[in-house]
């Protein structure tokens, strides 16, 4: 038999739901048996002075940890494919640690080249582990630290499933894991007589796991009948401000596209205080807005007037972004934000092959033994989407009795820091306490529908 293509498929939404596995969460190594097909060992590090170790966040796996950096180094290497491809006046938009997580999934049943690929690619042999099966073992805790939220109002949910051809019969093992790390069920689907019916199955899934927020996310023609296996990850998130805007404070104002463009959008005004600092050599203020709950946060980085966003895109890596992320202090500030929503898809095969990831996506090259019985190797992954999806307004509980409302009224602190976001900005979600890039993306034009 002469397997075909199987795709992958990512969906995306800023606000998350892992299947609930309530073993894995304090499951030790030695409890799961965690035997992909292949394991790659990554190469003993070059003779050198070691970097200085960055300390640990509390109660948290070392590992764990440096899972979450290589999911953000991840992101910004992607982010700035993504940004090659698109006019300056292009909104960007994506959810990285779902992308990782799609393809982890993959990884599952690589092998050879195409296995060390997917390490190198998402930075996971950057983990210092050797063996590359250990890297699922770390995810499944990643995401437990990630979806399990003590917040009610905030909603973080990612649900994953495998879609493969009915007429195949998929190894057990392969399933087995998939399911105990990813929640990721297989479902049988008719894609050699019926693809139309089974792209719509898989969307109306999509959309049914995203509270109907990304829908469409296979487009017509995307499934054939050479289709075997859809890999489907989706996230959603939705979270009120712990310190809502008052709608009485929103103004008809303009934002700056571009010198010479400028378009109407509602401005969202507060002071109050947030971790804040601006960086006047690197031209940029950073200002952190909590979501209740606390753990996650949305960080904005916005350029100096008169300083392009390009430049500090071109600057970006992960050094920088923390030892930014790591001044930020709780500073009196006078925050303007727009209303905007930002939708963004895309095909992630050409980006992800322009970073290294070839032979997953080649007929001749890949390698995938591990996902069929019977050491079928004939699997290539025919292309991946994403979509991604995100709305931010004034909406948000009141903000909790701690937390001091300093100061209201516009003009009274002179002293107050000034936070104007009236022109292009980054934008993050993460989870602050392990810092892991929930969402990435950047708002050029937020009149744009
Ligand atoms: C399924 O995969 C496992 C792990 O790679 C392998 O040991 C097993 O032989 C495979 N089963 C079949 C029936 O091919
Ligand atoms: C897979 O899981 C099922 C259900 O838990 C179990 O019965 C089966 O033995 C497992 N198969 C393998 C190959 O691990
Ligand atoms: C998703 O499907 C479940 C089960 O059919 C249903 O209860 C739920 O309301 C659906 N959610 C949405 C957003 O449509």
């Amino acid at each position: 038999m002469r397997a075909a293509d199987w795709l992958l498929v990512l969906a995306f939404l800023p606000f998350v739901s892992l299947s609930d596995h309530p073993d894995i969460c304090t499951a030790k190594p030695k409890d799961l048996p965690l035997e992909p097909r292949c394991i790659y060992r990554s190469p003993d590090p070059e003779e050198g002075p070691t970097p200085e170790p960055e300390p640990v966040p509390e109660a948290t796996n070392p590992r764990v940890w440096e899972l979450s950096k290589a999911n953000s180094r991840f992101a910004l290497s992607l982010y700035k494919q993504l940004a090659l491809n698109k006019t300056p006046e292009s909104n960007i938009f994506m959810s990285p640690i779902s992308v990782s997580t799609a393809f982890a999934m993959t990884k599952l049943g690589a092998c050879g080249q195409t296995l060390q690929q997917i390490m190198k690619v998402f930075e996971f042999d950057t983990i210092k582990e050797k063996t590359s099966d250990q890297v699922h073992f770390f995810f499944a805790k990643l995401n437990c630290r990630l979806y399990r939220k003590k917040d009610k109002t905030t909603v973080l949910m990612s649900a994953n499933r495998l879609f493969g051809d009915k007429s195949l019969i998929f190894n057990e093992t392969y399933q087995n894991i998939s399911e105990m790390v990813y929640g990721a069920k297989l479902q049988p689907l008719n894609f050699k007589e019926n693809p139309e019916s089974a792209r719509v199955t898989i969307n109306n899934w999509i959309s049914n796991k995203t509270e109907n927020r990304i829908q469409h996310t296979l487009p017509a023609g995307a499934l054939d009948s050479n289709t075997i296996l859809v890999l489907v990850n989706t996230i959603y998130f939705k979270g009120q401000w712990k310190n809502k805007f008052d709608e009485d404070n929103i103004q008809a104002s303009y934002f700056d596209i571009s010198d010479s463009r400028r378009c109407p959008v509602a401005m969202m005004y507060q002071e109050n205080k947030f971790r804040y600092k601006h960086f006047l050599n690197d031209h940029v203020q950073l200002l952190e807005m909590p979501y209740r709950g606390d753990d996650i946060t949305m960080v904005i980085i916005l350029p100096s007037r008169g300083t392009p966003l390009s430049q500090v895109e071109e600057s970006l890596d992960l050094t920088r972004l923390n030892g930014w992320l790591n001044e930020l202090k709780e500073t009196t500030v006078s925050v303007h934000i727009p209303r905007f929503r930002v939708e963004d898809s895309f095909s992630l095969k050409e980006k992800l092959q322009a970073m290294g990831l070839t032979d997953l996506f080649s007929s001749e090259r890949a390698s995938l033994p591990g996902l069929l019985e019977d050491d079928n190797d004939g699997l290539h992954i025919s292309d991946a989407y994403h979509k991604a999806f995100l709305e931010v307004n004034e909406v948000g509980s009141e903000a909790a009795a701690s937390t001091a409302v300093v100061a209201i009224g516009r003009s009274i602190n002179l002293n107050r820091e000034v936070f104007d976001a009236s022109r292009p900005f980054l934008l993050l979600i993460r989870e602050s306490t392990i810092n892991t890039l929930l969402f990435f993306g950047r708002v050029a034009d937020p009149c744009v529908q």
